[in-house]
């Protein structure tokens, strides 16, 4: 199988299933307790039907959006994810170059490989910080700085990890950083000696935006104790509007989910919120953000820029997505298999794919703009 013959999101998975040593490759896939919050993503896409017109007319498409203030040309955006170098040696540097091509924005995780200054110099697109709240107040100011002299356009709170989920599969492969294998873990990296060569062979791996501030080296810091022992369980609103204040500019909450939260989120003056549950990841039972959308877009959408991500796999669930009212539509696995099968062609390849759907998509509902899409195109079973 080779990058060619990748179709589709399944056909990426697979491929990057053959490239990985399992634990990776089951840290991508994986999501928390029973998984079903994971299956229910990309399954409640599929409860709703699309209606489409005839007969429009349509020959140009604009599928571009105005998101937070950033313009993008296409409606789909890579969410921010941790250890990019893990799955493919060239890391956010494949995956920043692939979004710039396409003309969309990436978010850059504070569990980064690669630094945020680095990945803002090298490119013109939007770029989005994605940041956890700290005990440390000094440290959360200290990033928020770095990040605005960057040039940062968009800080990325994620707002529902205040705690590390339940990733059962990690547990028995005994997957985290720095590496603590089980000896079935061991023998899994065993079977994919091309991986351990392009790791060894490239640069070491680093977190370049938690180095400076923490020491996350040898066995003094592993990424559980940081969520575990750094992370303020006690961070409230206020501590948000504060931190909203001091970034001065664009600033986004990831994981709000409820109706009273986005209002909250609008008051506090966030720019955009994202619907997510960390791709199944944190709190496995929660609801699916594609069934959480319309009820929030109804009661903020006039007021902040509402996104959603979870399980977006194919231009119709994106066009589904933006007909109840998101502003665009964040993916995750949908670059990183790609990624890991064949680094920063495989990103572009997956990105191309989904441009091309969402184009071939829109021509079959008749509509020729992204602001003609709307809840009249749409029937739920
Ligand atoms: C391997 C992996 C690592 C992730 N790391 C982060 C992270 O560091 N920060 C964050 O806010 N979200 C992180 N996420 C969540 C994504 O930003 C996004 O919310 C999620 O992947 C969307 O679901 P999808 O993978 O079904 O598209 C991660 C997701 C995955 C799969």
């Amino acid at each position: 199988m080779r990058l060619r013959d990748c179709h589709n999101f399944h056909d990426f998975r697979k491929l990057a299933k053959r490239r990985l040593p399992g634990p990776i490759f089951n840290y991508i896939d994986g999501a928390a307790d029973d998984e079903v919050t994971h299956r229910q993503n990309t399954a409640s896409f599929e409860r709703c039907d699309l209606v489409p017109n005839i007969l429009r007319g349509v020959t140009t498409i604009d599928m571009s959006v105005t998101v937070m203030g950033q313009k993008l040309a296409m409606p789909v955006y890579c969410s921010p994810t941790a250890l990019q170098r893990l799955f493919h040696h060239q890391g956010e540097r494949a995956v920043a170059a692939a979004a710039e091509k396409f003309g969309t924005m990436f978010g850059v995780s504070s569990l980064g490989t690669v630094s945020l200054e680095e990945l803002r110099r090298a490119h013109k697109n939007p770029q989005v910080y994605q940041f956890y709240f700290h005990k440390d107040r000094g440290l959360n100011r200290a990033m928020m700085q770095r990040a605005q002299e960057a040039g940062v356009e968009v800080m990325m709170l994620t707002v529902d990890s205040i705690t590390g989920g339940n990733r059962e599969r990690d547990l028995r492969t005994g997957f985290s950083i720095p590496f603590r294998l089980t000896l079935a873990g061991m023998l899994q990296f065993a079977l994919k000696p091309m991986w351990g060569i392009n790791y060894v062979t490239h640069e070491r791996f680093r977190m370049p935006q938690l180095d400076a501030h923490i020491d996350m080296s040898g066995d003094t810091m592993s990424i559980a104790r940081y969520f575990t022992e750094l992370m303020d369980p006690t961070m409230s609103w206020d501590d948000v509007a504060e931190m909203v204040k001091v970034w001065n500019g664009k600033f986004c909450l990831k994981g709000v989910m409820s109706v009273a939260d986005a209002r909250r989120a609008a008051e506090i003056g966030c720019a955009g919120i994202v619907l997510s549950n960390h791709g199944g990841r944190q709190l496995d039972g929660s609801r699916a953000p594609f069934d959480q959308l319309a009820e929030v877009v109804d009661a903020v959408g006039d007021r902040i820029d509402v996104l959603m991500d979870g399980g977006v796999q194919r231009g119709t669930h994106v066009l589904k997505a933006l007909s109840l009212g998101a502003k665009a539509v964040g993916v995750g696995r949908f670059y990183l298999f790609p990624l890991a099968a064949a680094g920063q062609a495989g990103v572009e390849r997956a990105l191309g794919l989904m441009r091309t759907e969402i184009e071939r998509d829109m021509r079959l509902m008749g509509v020729a703009s992204v602001s003609q899409l709307s809840r009249e195109n749409l029937r739920f079973r």
